[in-house]
């Protein structure tokens, strides 16, 4: 069981230092609010009025956290990281769907350079300990009058010190967090420090035309290759089959029942018995 604790981000950290001054880009602002609605949107007012690239909206707590597909990021005060970095990536528009699996490697790799565990990603933005969730990315995109460059907001949740009640009840056998798996409060600051470096090195490995070398570490912690999937296509239709992995575009490939493979461009996948 894990207690309520009193972390919070503290811009007075060593490691918010690090999160100010090792950006690529030179000092990275960081912007970080008791409460907003959610940081993709602050982070995406911020982008489209001209804040450039780097920049980190990180919140307490949002009141109207979101996730792929609609769905509600739980967002309780102070307990877990809950953040945005505005992108202005050099890719091609069909090479944008690269980032959330980008980030999704970058976001393991923090966890696993700062905890003792080993998370995995569930195609395409699930960050998952054994069969639960305890983190998500969300990617969403904007328009901007810079020249060859899309704002794109880098959305990451992560359950840090977040305990089962603070969970509505239908997640509780689905969802859980880093202090749950291990009885340690990681500290969010020094987290959030390494999450943000690992995903600058991510990016520019995607600008860099070296997708290969993520779509390799993708696999290496891939929590679905080879195990039987339901996907929700986007027209509503049940699929029902095992995931072959990824192809080099970053598109999952599930086998059907009859041998069929399908490309899952979009839609929900989840577990089945
Ligand atoms: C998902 O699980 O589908 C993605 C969850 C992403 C949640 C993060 S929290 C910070 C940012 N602000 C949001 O409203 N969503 C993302």
């Amino acid at each position: 069981m894990v207690d309520q604790h009193d972390d919070n981000l503290r811009p007075e950290d060593a490691a918010w230092r690090n999160i100010k001054e090792t950006g690529r880009l030179g000092r990275r602002r960081v912007l970080l609010l008791d409460t907003t609605d959610s940081t993709n949107n602050a982070a995406m007012a911020l982008g489209i009025a001209g804040e450039p690239a780097g920049t980190i909206v990180a919140a307490e707590t949002q009141t109207s956290g979101r996730g792929r597909l609609g769905r509600v990021w739980q967002s309780p005060a102070g307990t877990g990281l809950y953040f945005s970095i505005i992108l202005k990536p050099q890719l091609d528009a069909a090479d944008l769907a690269k980032i959330t699996l980008a980030a999704g490697v970058a976001a393991c790799k923090a966890v696993e350079d700062e905890t003792s565990l080993s998370p995995l990603i569930k195609w395409p933005n699930d960050l998952m300990l054994g069969n639960k969730k305890f983190g998500g990315i969300l990617t969403e995109t904007g328009a901007i009058k810079e020249k060859g460059a899309t704002l794109v907001i880098l959305g990451i949740g992560v359950n840090v010190a977040t305990t089962m009640q603070m969970l509505p009840e239908e997640l509780q056998d689905k969802a859980t967090s880093l202090a749950l798996e291990t009885g340690i409060f990681f500290r969010r600051g020094e987290l959030l420090a390494a999450m943000v470096g690992q995903i600058e090195a991510a990016v520019m490995k995607l600008e860099g035309g070296r997708f290969s070398a993520i779509l390799q570490e993708f696999e290496q912690r891939d929590a679905i290759k080879g195990l039987q999937l339901r996907w929700l296509t986007p027209a509503g239709q049940i699929v029902t089959g095992v995931s072959v992995g990824l192809d080099r575009d970053g598109t999952l490939h599930i086998r059907d029942d009859e041998g069929q493979v399908h490309q899952v461009l979009s839609g929900d996948v989840t577990f089945s018995a």
